[in-house]
């Protein structure tokens, strides 16, 4: 997919309009009967795209109604743009220029988000969308730029996170992460199991213990010469490549869908991507300590105590509650940054999507109030809104153990909570812990979202660092 900015529109070529009070389009390109009827359309059909079939080109036309909030009506362009799209494939078109005012950036966003396609299992050519090429009338160069890198790297997130753990275990995510720091220009050091359990990691070895393939602990850099912040900015993503709860098994139905669970590592590699990619002036870092989470072998099991990377003894209770003792050792280890700020990624508790669903992102923690609104404002920005949840010291009581330091469960209530205690009992820094186990993965497309794997907190995340 191709995003350019043009000056104008084209004579010849599709174009896209948008309209708020008046149909005010540039001079010769509605010929007096097309008005009369875009007049008429317009008092039937707002928030629709109408169709002006021009012999050699298509014109769309989109009316808006009023609105309340900004933010609202920069997504409803977003889902605009999404619904163009499906019109120009079912039409086999390859290419549109979108002319839509202050709006242009945010058709062509969900225009281009709702292209992607996962194709590499489908063995027709003829599944291939035809849209390759979007047009940004009136953009500067570098906006068009940047949201181009941002789609490119939600789409590779949404890659990693829709492939099965068939062909993307943890070292084939490190692997795709070291070529992706090649080409876009950050580092990326691939630790292995040999120095993960040099680094005692013992969250990340207890998880793996039942697998066949080892783990990985991927550490990422990037550091403009112009950066912002004198201490780094900490992403941690939840890398587990797939989740089917180890000895404490997960039910049969829904597990398919657990190939999502490094969808935090997915949102922190396409972050890392799109920042150096852009180019962005910040210093940041990305950890991911990824493995499988299965039952076999001399698995981990419940009951077993195991020592953490800072000396934290666990009682494993429910070894689905797995994401958390992996990250636990990444938090431990973020520490040696001295970090400004710590942001983790994970799809850990099905409880957070309970209390939810999958409209936005439970978020806790124990950052500043200033650190929290600018993350907030991202949020709303590119609609990847989060939600607060309390994070008061009572919760974490809920995981003392008879035998050892903690267990990694909680009670029955409030577990989306609970398991952000348990992580920030490994942070000595200002924290954000982000639980996208609600919208991290869908069963059917939603606009610019598509089927499977959405790719959410890279936009999230792209913006609050482009704007820190
Ligand atoms: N990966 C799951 C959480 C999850 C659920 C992600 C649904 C995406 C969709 C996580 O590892 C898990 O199994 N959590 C348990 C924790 C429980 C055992 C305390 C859960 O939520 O049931
Ligand atoms: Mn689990
Ligand atoms: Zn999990």
């Amino acid at each position: 997919m191709e995003i350019l900015s043009a000056s104008k529109l084209p004579a010849q070529k599709n174009i896209a309009l948008v309209f708020t009070a008046e149909i005010k389009p540039a001079p010769g390109i509605f010929s007096e009967a097309e008005m009369e009827y875009l007049e008429k359309m317009r008092k039937t059909h707002t928030e629709q795209w109408v169709e002006v079939n021009q012999y050699t080109r298509r014109a769309f036309v989109f009316f808006i109604a009023e609105d309340k909030s900004a933010h609202i009506r920069q997504e409803k362009m977003r889902r605009a743009g999404a619904t163009l799209t499906g019109m120009l494939n079912k039409l086999k078109e390859k290419e549109i220029t979108i002319a839509a005012e202050e709006f242009t950036l945010a058709v062509g966003e969900g225009a281009a988000l709702a292209n992607y396609q996962y194709l590499r299992y489908i063995s027709k050519a003829d599944k291939k969308n035809t849209l390759e090429k979007i047009n940004l009338a009136g953009v500067p160069k570098k906006e068009a730029e940047e949201l181009a890198i941002q789609v490119r790297n939600v789409c590779y997130a949404r890659d990693l996170i829709n492939t099965p753990v068939w062909d993307l275990n943890a070292q084939q995510l490190g692997e795709s992460a070291a070529e992706a720091g090649k080409k876009l220009g950050f580092t990326v050091d691939v630790l292995n199991k040999k120095k993960i359990e040099a680094l005692k990691m013992g969250g990340l070895l207890a998880v793996n213990k039942g697998s066949v393939d080892p783990p990985t602990f991927i550490i990422m850099e990037y550091k403009s010469a112009k950066a912002k912040n004198k201490k780094p900015i900490v992403l941690v993503g939840k890398g587990v490549v797939y989740d089917t709860g180890g000895l404490s098994l997960k039910p049969t139905v829904g597990m398919d869908e657990m190939k999502c669970d490094m969808s935090g590592a997915a949102a922190v590699i396409g972050t890392l991507s799109a920042v150096a990619e852009a180019k962005l002036p910040v210093h940041i870092i990305g950890l991911v300590p990824a493995t499988d989470n299965r039952p076999g072998g001399n698995a981990v099991t419940p009951g077993d105590v195991i020592t953490m990377s800072d000396g934290t003894t666990i009682e494993v209770m429910n070894t689905d509650a797995e994401g958390r003792l992996i990250l636990a050792d990444a938090l431990h280890y973020a520490k040696k940054y001295k970090p400004e700020l710590v942001i983790d990624l994970a799809t850990l508790t099905g409880a957070a999507a309970r209390a939810i669903g999958r409209y936005g992102i439970v978020a806790m923690g124990t950052a500043t109030d200033e650190q929290w609104s600018a993350l907030d404002e991202s949020g709303d920005n590119t609609y990847e809104r989060l939600v607060q949840f309390p994070f008061w010291d009572e919760y974490k009581d809920l995981l003392k153990s008879p035998i050892a330091d903690m267990k990694n469960i909680g009670g029955t209530d409030a577990g989306a909570i609970t398991a952000g205690k348990f992580l920030a009992h490994f942070t000595d820094y200002p924290y954000i812990h982000l639980d996208i186990a609600g919208p991290a993965f869908i069963s059917e497309a939603d606009g610019y979202q598509t089927k499977g794997a959405t790719g959410i907190g890279v936009r999230l995340l792209f913006d609050f660092l482009k704007n820190y």
